[in-house]
């Protein structure tokens, strides 16, 4: 029986943290590594390009050192094997929804596998790093191709397509942020203003946003997560 008709899926960096992927806020995350001022605003680029190029190398490298966990696996599994729509929302900007197989995937925060150049704003895949003289591929200009990485100040992308889905669903499920950075953390408000999908927020903890939630899973996404997409497909684990 597919009890819901439309399940969105939001993730953030607790989703990939047991990959190996550090998360943002938690204790030893990146943003106690480096100040957000110094990499992640149009500023810090503006500032200081070679730095930011070097920290999202960085990162964009480490990928190779890392695979989809079983909450991953089990999210493209619900995609694949339900009946109803299943639609996946990540802050995250790894790779690592798409590598365990989910194809219904919005980046609302870009994507490190990801460049754009701002001269004419043509996007392409990239795997390696990036030189602040790299010369477009499209256009030829010089040193204008950045992360497609959504920094603070930005607007992330896609708000068009995922307010549609926030809007038709029916269980909306929130795995591994802390609900601290907007819009991203006010999604559930949003569906709850609507009354008609049911919320379920896993999180290790209780997150800023615990509270707007109907139901909690707590404990490690590669338990919790597994175990909700077992009931969600009427599985006997
Ligand atoms: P955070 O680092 O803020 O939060 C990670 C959340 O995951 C915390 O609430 C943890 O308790 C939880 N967590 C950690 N390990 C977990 C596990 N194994 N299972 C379940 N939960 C776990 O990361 P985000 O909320 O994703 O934006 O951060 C949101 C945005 O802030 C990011 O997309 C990034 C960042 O600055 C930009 O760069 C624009």
């Amino acid at each position: 029986m597919t009890k819901y008709r439309s399940i969105v899926i939001l993730t953030g960096a607790g989703v990939s943290a047991e990959s190996g992927v550090a998360t943002f806020r938690d204790s030893g995350g990146l943003w106690e590594q480096h100040k957000i001022e110094d990499v992640a605003t149009p500023e810090a680029y503006k500032r200081n390009p070679q730095l930011v190029q070097d920290f999202y190398n960085m990162r964009r490298r480490f990928l190779d050192t890392v695979e989809p966990n079983a909450a991953h696996d089990a999210l493209a599994k619900l995609e694949k094997g339900y009946a109803g729509r299943v639609v996946v929302i990540t802050q995250n900007v790894d790779d690592l929804h798409e590598r365990a197989g989910t194809h219904n995937l919005i980046h609302m925060h870009g994507q490190h596998r990801q460049v754009f150049c701002t001269a004419c704003d043509k996007t392409t895949g990239w795997q390696g790093d990036l030189s602040v003289d790299h010369i477009c591929a499209f256009c030829r200009a010089i040193g204008t191709t950045r992360p497609d990485i959504v920094w603070f100040g930005e607007m992330p992308y896609y708000m068009e397509m995922i307010d549609d889905a926030l809007a038709g669903c029916d269980l909306f499920l929130s795995i591994g942020t802390s609900g601290t950075v907007y819009p991203a953390a006010g999604f559930v408000s949003a569906v709850r203003r609507l009354g008609k999908a049911h919320t379920i927020e896993f999180n290790l903890d209780a997150s800023d946003c615990s509270a707007q939630f109907h139901e909690h899973r707590h404990g490690p996404a590669t338990q919790t997560v597994p175990d909700c997409v077992h009931q969600l497909l009427g599985e006997h684990p």
